[in-house]
């Protein structure tokens, strides 16, 4: 089996993110310098995942022009000899092939990715959701591909999280695999004990605490059976009253001798950024400038005396 085939979902309203997401996808809001959107697709490319595929809507053509050339703009750069800029626009252009399917009404997560049904085909392929940023340095997406090879089954990451968190995620109820399962995977700089790969035996969107199975969240990383694509087809709206993609996965977790083979869970425990909401997002920002060679020194300097202007 080789995984080459990611789905990027970027369909949503951004409602959280009003007013700016009026008109501009809350996908192509600044992370630093790039949109957030960019941060996702190099995260694809770098495991390997050449191919991908974004499920958009109405209101996103700028994320479609940002992946395009730019020829006035490159031309423009080119004769001003402003070399790294003109590397900076082609860089998105360069990263994978990428491919757009309109998901017609916003129905939910479970119907955006049914919407890459015919462009997946038969094969298994990842997810990934742009809300939530996994750092360059600990990547989880080439772990998570190598236990979907070596089981045959799909798999999410997880993040252990407070207990008044965990409302805002689907929550796993999990247990104990053999230790060949999970062993020999890395997320770059942070091991991955093999008692952090998991069987997913139940999976509940967005409960509240206390019927929460556990505190162990799915974040926005997915490497999925085809398998998955039937059983989305026959899932009813849930929460929400939308398409969920954590019912068809709890279906799937159900059934681990069926055709899906089963649900795997990789506890994640690198660095994440959640660009979904106001707070998370200027963390994300603050963070990731702060560790920038360019703009860093300059940032953290600024910062402490910001900071101690608190005190
Ligand atoms: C979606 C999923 C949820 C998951 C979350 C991760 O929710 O439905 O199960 O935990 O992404 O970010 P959303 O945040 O899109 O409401």
């Amino acid at each position: 089996m080789s995984i080459s085939k990611a789905v990027i979902p970027v369909a949503g309203l951004g409602t959280r993110f009003l007013p700016a997401t009026k008109t501009t996808p809350k996908e192509m809001l600044p992370v630093v310098d790039k949109p957030a959107i960019e941060y996702v697709v190099e995260e694809a490319a770098a495991a390997g995942l050449h191919d991908v595929l974004l499920v958009t809507g109405r209101t996103k053509r700028a994320v479609e022009d940002y992946f395009d050339v730019a020829p006035e703009l490159e031309q423009a750069l080119e004769a001003k000899g402003d070399l790294d800029r003109l590397a900076a626009v082609r860089q998105p252009t360069e990263l994978a092939d990428l491919f757009f399917v309109r998901q017609g009404e916003p129905r939910g997560l479970g119907h955006a990715v049914l919407c890459a049904k015919a462009h997946v085909g038969d094969h298994h392929f990842a997810v990934l959701l742009g809300d939530d940023l996994i750092d360059a340095r600990d990547p989880i997406l080439p772990a998570m591909i190598a236990l979907a090879e070596r089981t045959g089954g799909s798999v999410v990451a997880l993040l252990e999280v407070p207990d008044d968190q965990i409302h805002l995620y689907g929550s796993a109820q999990v247990q104990r695999v053999t230790s060949e399962v999970g062993a020999g995977l890395a997320s770059g700089s942070v091991p991955i004990e093999p008692a952090d790969v998991v069987l997913v035996t139940g999976l509940v969107e967005k409960p509240a605490a206390e019927d929460a199975p556990s505190n162990l969240a799915v974040i926005g990383r997915y490497v999925l059976s085809p398998a998955v694509f039937d059983v989305l087809e026959r899932t009813e709206p849930g929460r929400g009253g939308e398409i969920q993609l954590t019912d068809a996965l709890a279906a799937l977790a159900a059934d681990p001798h069926g055709p899906g083979g089963g649900v795997y869970g990789v506890v994640f425990r690198g660095r994440r950024y959640d660009t979904g909401d106001k707070l998370d997002y200027l963390k994300a920002v603050v963070r990731l400038a702060s560790d920038r060679d360019d703009l860093g020194p300059d940032f953290r300097d600024w910062l402490g005396g910001f900071v101690a202007s608190f005190e």
